[in-house]
């Protein structure tokens, strides 16, 4: 679906260089995609420590295939992670934008490091002659690109936007542990854009990077300000579908019999709707959801509209672990001093992410009401220590985790977790009380002598 024409193109586009400013999810992995397709790319930090590991090939965070790709990414001899902003710049035509935009104490989105990266792009800028494209990656709240990173550029360069530099927001879609395949196979690609060079330079980047891939990809080109609520209006989507299978589980569980993963294959199978996101259970967690749906919340409510959808969605997924407490304690009332197993505590599998994870309210609330809680998961025991500290035991695999516990609660659906066999929760466990707060394990398989409490369930007795 190309469609346009390419009136400006920025030298040679098979020697084009990008500048990725930033080392997270977004920046190193598409620093590592670009390069390992023959397109030069450098990413910046100014975390020397991080900048020597990617050099060597190895990854500062847990992603899936990452450490492979990155290690073929700097063997290719296109990709490099440089300390500052000012060479990065100095040897590429185009600076991608992919730093945090974490969520403030009232909520709101935080522009620190945008505001930063803007004026450290400018100041380079200011030492170069030649046309410079910037394109934002991170997570904006509408009206940012323009009015904050390309006047803070301006400023800080002496330059004018749309002359002398270009300015795009292409909203990004990768998700924690599928990141690599997301960004090798998107299903669209969304160009906002200041002016018809800036969308048409970007646009024959991704025409170089994908090739053929995109008969079957669109690039959909808009404004700057479409573009950043795009991906504001997907984020809110996922939620809202995720709250919307948590409500009907709630309402499935007064009616014996009902099954919610029925319920919600059945809505799914309808064209409009699809099954993805209609999984019920502890709710949506990591960087990104939680983040994305209060920002845009806080960003209306500033502006004078009160989004009545978008806080109920926020509502549900907050209720959904304290409802995980009240599934388990109609099991086992006094739960004071009793043994709980956490089985996953990263926000989904394939992560150590443990940013907004339904396990660390869910292990507040145990904690609360005197439980000992030991948890346990393949990756992230590093991250999640970071934030329970030591209000939690860690356990070093799934059979110490059940070990003596008074009851078990599933919240990540890790392979390793979902395959646990019946016979090992009724060997390692005191009582054998379940609570399913993914729905992994299958309600007719289990038996009596084991309690399966499944989320949307409510048991035939
Ligand atoms: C999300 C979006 O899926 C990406 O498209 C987006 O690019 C990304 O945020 C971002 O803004 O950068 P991510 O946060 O990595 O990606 O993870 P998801 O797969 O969306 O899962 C989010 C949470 O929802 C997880 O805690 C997961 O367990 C939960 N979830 C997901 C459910 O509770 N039920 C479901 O049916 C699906």
């Amino acid at each position: 679906m190309i469609s346009f024409m390419k009136q400006y193109v920025v030298r040679d586009m098979n020697k084009i260089s990008v500048a990725i400013h930033g080392t997270g999810f977004i920046g190193l992995v598409s620093g590592c995609c670009f390069a390992t397709r023959g397109i030069k790319a450098i990413n910046s930090t100014f975390n020397k420590g991080n900048c020597e590991r990617i050099n060597n090939g190895e990854s500062p965070f847990f992603e899936n295939g990452l450490d492979e790709l990155l290690k073929e990414a700097v063997s290719s001899g296109n990709f490099k992670c440089v300390v500052g902003r000012d060479k990065a710049i100095e040897e590429s035509d185009i600076s991608i934008i992919a730093v945090g935009t974490p969520m403030r104490k009232d909520n709101s989105i935080d522009l620190y490091f945008i505001k930063q990266t803007a004026r450290q792009i400018g100041h380079a800028l200011k030492k170069k002659d030649e046309y410079h494209l910037i394109v934002v990656r991170s997570t904006v709240v509408p009206s940012t690109t323009r009015n904050l990173v390309g006047k803070l550029v301006e400023e800080a360069s002496g330059k004018k936007m749309g002359k002398d530099f270009g300015l795009c927001m292409q909203p990004e879609f990768l998700a924690e542990g599928r990141s690599i395949e997301d960004t090798f196979k998107p299903d669209r690609i969304i160009i906002g854009e200041l002016d018809q060079k800036s969308g048409d330079i970007l646009q024959s980047l991704y025409e170089r990077f994908y090739g053929n891939y995109l008969e079957n990809c669109p690039i959909l080109r808009m404004n700057l300000e479409s573009a950043e609520l795009v991906k504001y209006g997907n984020n809110c989507l996922l939620a809202t579908k995720i709250s919307y299978a948590n409500e009907m589980a709630r309402i499935a569980e007064l009616v014996v019999g009902v099954d919610i993963v029925q319920v919600m294959k059945g809505v799914g199978l309808d064209y409009r709707i699809n099954e993805e996101f209609l999984g019920a259970g502890v709710g949506f967690g990591g960087s990104c959801l939680p983040k994305d749906v209060n920002a845009i919340t806080a960003f209306a409510k500033s502006k004078g509209y009160n989004p009545r959808l978008l806080t109920s969605v926020l509502d549900i997924n907050a209720d959904q672990t304290i409802h995980v407490v009240s599934l388990l304690k109609k099991e086992l009332p006094d739960i004071k001093g009793k043994r709980i197993a956490l089985l996953g505590l990263a926000f989904k599998p394939g992560t150590d992410d443990m940013r907004f994870a339904p396990s660390i309210r869910i292990a507040h609330h145990l904690i609360d009401e005197g439980a000992s809680v030991i948890g346990y998961d393949p990756v992230a025991e590093i991250e999640a220590e970071k934030i329970l500290g030591n209000s939690i035991d860690y356990a070093s695999g799934v059979e110490e985790a059940l070990y003596d516990a008074d009851a078990a609660i599933i919240i990540t659906e890790w392979d390793e977790i979902s395959t646990i066999k019946v016979e090992d929760f009724k060997k390692y466990m005191k009582t054998p009380i379940i609570i399913d707060g993914r729905r992994v394990y299958n309600p007719e398989e289990y038996n009596n002598d084991i309690r399966l409490v499944s989320f949307g369930r409510t048991e035939i007795s």
